[in-house]
């Protein structure tokens, strides 16, 4: 079904009141070949009448259709491995003698916010693991949160298809991590154990969520507006210990959203930290 200006201007709206994302008519290829079918399966006259459909919010369901087809949810495992290497190699060590001296030595709490089908949290378990031997000990909590239910869904489930698995996956961590289900491949339950999914909107307070020693927030806040974004990085500096760690994606900079964090710099990889002496400038108190 073709698209009117109208019913650009009308998603793009409402996509971006429901995830923050910014889209605009050059992606107007996007929402018709994402969202073409769920028009005709709902019986909608255009965009424009699914848009009303979604906005009454009568239908759970067909808003968390139109958000599951919205986003965009690839990713892979080891996803910018230098980014990893900073964390097995810099961040993770030094989060480990930090706690050492603390009444909880053993506890690591670490949120990939907007994980998608799970392939970056899984990654981070993977690597803890390889890191700390007796890994079972330790109690270690990796939260994954994601705006789509369908994205969620197949991170819980951990199976992956031969050709995700290429995508990251060495042949040792596929035969130390992996065994065989199907037609692909179950995360086991080691890894699996240290991982809980959850769907949560990152536009909406997440101060319950809990207090993490890192967070991994990468490839999602580019699609969002300068706002947002600062919005979103002052309230994740809200939810980090003062010695945390935060990662974002590899083409991603946090110069434009104000003082919170400090960039630290490991062999090619870049990570933040919150900078404690950070006065919280007047443009982001809400
Ligand atoms: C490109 S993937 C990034 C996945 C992973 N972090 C990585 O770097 O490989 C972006 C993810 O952000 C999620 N997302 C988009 N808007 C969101 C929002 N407002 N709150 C939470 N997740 C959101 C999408 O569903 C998608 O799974």
């Amino acid at each position: 079904m073709p698209l009117s200006t109208g019913d650009i201007d009308a998603v793009c709206d409402l996509v971006n009141d429901l995830c923050g994302i910014c889209l605009d008519s050059s992606k107007s290829y996007l929402i018709e070949s994402r969202l073409g079918q769920i028009v005709e399966k709902h019986g909608c006259k255009d965009y424009s009448d699914l848009v009303r459909k979604v906005r009454l919010g009568i239908d759970k369901q067909l808003t968390n259709q139109f958000v599951d087809a919205i986003t965009t949810n690839e990713t892979l495992f080891f996803r910018d491995n230098y980014l990893f290497e900073a964390f097995r190699h810099k961040a993770l060590p030094e989060l480990i003698d930090a706690r050492e001296k603390t009444a909880f030595p053993t506890r690591v709490r670490i949120w990939s916010a907007a994980c998608s089908t799970g392939q970056e949290p899984y990654s981070l378990a993977m690597t803890i693991s390889e890191l700390i031997p007796d890994v079972h000990k330790w109690d270690i909590q990796i939260t994954a949160t994601d705006i789509s239910d369908a994205a969620i869904a197949k991170a819980s489930r951990g199976v992956y298809a031969k050709h995700e698995i290429e995508r990251g996956v060495s042949t040792e961590r596929l035969r130390r991590f992996f065994y065989p289900e199907g037609d692909g491949w179950k995360i086991n339950d080691e890894i699996r154990s240290m991982v809980s999914f959850a769907k949560m909107n990152l536009l909406q307070p997440f101060g319950h969520v809990g207090r993490f020693d890192m967070v991994f927030c990468r490839n999602v806040a580019i699609y969002f507006t300068r706002e947002v974004r600062q919005d979103l990085f002052r309230r994740i500096a809200q939810t980090l210990a003062p010695d945390g760690y935060l990662f974002v994606g590899a083409q991603e900079f946090l110069a434009d959203v104000g003082p919170n964090f400090t960039p630290h710099q490991h062999c090619r990889g870049t990570f933040y930290r919150p900078n404690l002496t950070a006065p919280v400038p007047h443009a982001l108190v809400r």
